[in-house]
């Protein structure tokens, strides 16, 4: 598995893996935890973009398989938000259709 892991991870100069780590005694419930390092992923991807690098939040088998987990060290309880591999990118990437913002954004007037 470290091997698959590292031929997987040529390429980019750097690659983040974004790890949640809840806290079973804290008082915030583990959802909100979780979403709290989602979010720290988004900022991740606005850092790098602001930098000049690009980026791409991804998921996969590296990010789930348990034997991924085991290579990366990840504790019981502790999951991967996802893999950030940051870089000058070679090519701009295609646009592709994004959602009609009038179709997923309602007004609640009360
Ligand atoms: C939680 C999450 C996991 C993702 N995993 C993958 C992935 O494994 N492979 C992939 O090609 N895109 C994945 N994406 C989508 C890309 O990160 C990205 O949103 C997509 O390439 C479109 O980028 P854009 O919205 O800037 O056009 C994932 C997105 C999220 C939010």
């Amino acid at each position: 598995m470290t091997s698959k892991l590292r031929s997987w991870l040529i390429g980019p100069p750097v690659v983040v893996f974004l790890v949640s780590c809840p806290d079973p005694a804290a008082t915030i419930i583990e959802r909100e935890q979780v979403l709290a390092a989602a979010a720290v992923a988004t900022t991740l991807l606005h850092a790098a973009t602001a930098r000049g690098f690009g980026s791409i939040w991804l998921t996969g088998w590296p990010a789930y398989a348990p034997e991924a987990h085991a290579v990366l060290g990840l504790a019981p309880g502790e999951s991967v938000i996802g893999l950030f591999p940051i870089g000058t990118p070679l090519k701009r990437p295609a646009e592709r259709p994004r959602p009609i913002i009038d179709r997923i954004v309602t007004d609640w007037i009360g």
